[in-house]
């Protein structure tokens, strides 16, 4: 009669090893290409990062700043927000501003340079 409630007992490293993987969500995320890899257009890109978006965002791991980090930003399904990651749904939030993030006005080369860096988060 005692080998339910024992089998129960050994069960319960692993339910709390599945609860904790679980609320951590610690599905590991593909890193980041590194700066050796990137083309001149990401480069470009980085250096628009640099100088509007790096005062509020970590580029490449996920811990918040003043906004959320972007590592793998356009390689996850959706934005903190729940929007997908498209380069359109992206242009319109850096442009126009979301929520607490102000509108960042940048020209089309910017834009297009600072997109090609977003994707080799
Ligand atoms: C002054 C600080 C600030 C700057 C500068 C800034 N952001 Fe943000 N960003 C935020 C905050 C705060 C949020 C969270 C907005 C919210 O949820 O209300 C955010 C959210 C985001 C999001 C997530 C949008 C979503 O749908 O979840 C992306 C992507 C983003 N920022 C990209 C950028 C990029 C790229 C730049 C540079 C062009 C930039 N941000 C510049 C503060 C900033």
């Amino acid at each position: 009669m005692r080998t339910p409630a024992l089998s129960l007992l050994g069960s319960l490293p692993i339910a709390a090893a599945a609860l904790l993987v679980g609320l951590t969500g610690c599905k590991p995320l593909p890193p980041s290409m590194p700066p050796s890899q990137w083309n001149a257009q990401q480069a470009r890109g980085a250096a628009v990062f640099e100088a509007k978006c790096a005062r509020c965002h970590y580029p490449t791991t996920t811990k918040p700043l003043h906004g959320p980090g972007l590592q793998a930003l356009t390689k996850v399904s959706s934005m903190p927000s729940g929007a997908p990651p498209t380069d359109d749904r992206l242009a319109d939030r850096i442009l126009h501003g979301y929520g607490m993030m102000p509108a960042i006005p940048l020209s089309d080369d910017q834009l297009k340079d600072l997109l090609a860096y977003l994707h080799t988060l």
